[in-house]
């Protein structure tokens, strides 16, 4: 009979199949979910890392969409060095900022508010800055500081979402795009006497609700709640119906990972194949958290 005693040392960077072309060779790899998300141990993002082990974290993301890290000390400077690597970074008009500008600083504790719907929480599942003409590529989170217990972020695979729906759903929506708007969900946010000038400069914007991945062509849904008002050319009930279908998917246990912090842990996701959702239910405990954001290429 086999044991657990009988089994070995764990078995690392084997080739999950149908997610990975070939194992990683760079650093150990964990899958943490079936289809999306991955620790890797062995890479310090303080140093200066070789071409190399960049392309091959890169391949990791592409393959396994978001990226979890241990004990990463890093500086803010150090930080927004790691993140230019994938290309500029945004700087986020609304939100509040770190200690540099280029990072966004989500600070919560005993006097954030208690309810867990509050503004300012981040637990409505979203892809960062899809309101943009230009959306993220991706996006590098930091914990700073976090509860005990509670205070995890979830992420959904875009990708197996679509792979979800039938033909004829397909057929309803492909080639249809949606109406995302910065308005909606910041314009509140603002002081009054900066909401005229902030709707000017960043008017709503359309983007496919089937988008293809610019790197591996593969096909993902590209709508969501916190962003999306609407599917362009239907009426509000059919585009509500619609949504709400794609929205009750990405909301599926199936096709997530969860990732419970610990300070110094980094998250580093694919905004273009993910959606992600903070989950809120840690009040009054403190959790600061950090990010930077990777400016991608326009929808199509
Ligand atoms: C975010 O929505 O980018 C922040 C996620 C988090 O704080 O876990």
């Amino acid at each position: 009979m086999l044991t657990h005693l009988d089994m070995g040392p764990k078995v690392l960077n084997r080739v999950a199949p149908g997610v990975e072309s070939a194992p990683y060779e760079l650093f150990e790899l964990t899958p943490k979910g079936a289809t999306i998300g991955a620790q890797i141990d062995g890479i310090d993002m303080r140093a200066a890392l070789p071409a190399e082990v960049l392309a091959e974290v890169h391949r990791a993301l592409l393959e396994w969409k978001v990226l979890f890290f241990r004990n990463q000390p890093i500086t803010p400077e150090q930080h927004v060095a790691f993140a230019r690597q994938w290309g500029e970074l945004e700087i986020h008009p609304a939100l509040g900022q770190g200690a540099i500008p280029e990072l966004v600083r989500f600070e919560k504790g005993e006097g954030s508010p208690k309810d867990v719907k509050a503004v300012g929480y981040e637990n409505l599942w979203h892809s960062d800055v899809s309101w943009r003409e230009v959306p993220s590529l991706g996006s590098i989170l930091h914990c700073i500081d976090g509860p005990v217990v509670g205070g995890d972020t979830l992420w959904a695979d875009m990708y197996a979402v679509y792979d979800q729906l039938s033909a004829d759903f397909v057929e309803r929506i492909e080639g249809r795009t949606a109406t995302h708007s910065f308005a909606r969900a910041f314009l509140h946010q603002l002081p009054p006497d900066q909401r005229a000038a902030a709707a000017a400069k960043y008017p709503d914007e359309h983007h496919p609700v089937i988008r293809t991945h610019p790197e591996t062509g593969r096909k993902l849904v590209y709508v969501n709640p916190v962003f999306t008002v609407g599917i362009d050319g239907l009426d509000d009930s059919e585009s509500d119906r619609i949504l709400s279908r794609l929205y009750a998917l990405t909301t599926a246990p199936e096709f997530q990972v969860r990732w419970n912090w610990s300070p110094d842990d980094v998250a580093f996701w694919d905004n273009r194949s993910t959606q992600h959702y903070a989950c809120s239910d840690y009040h009054p405990a403190r959790r600061v958290m950090e990010r930077a954001t990777i400016i991608g290429t326009r929808p199509y």
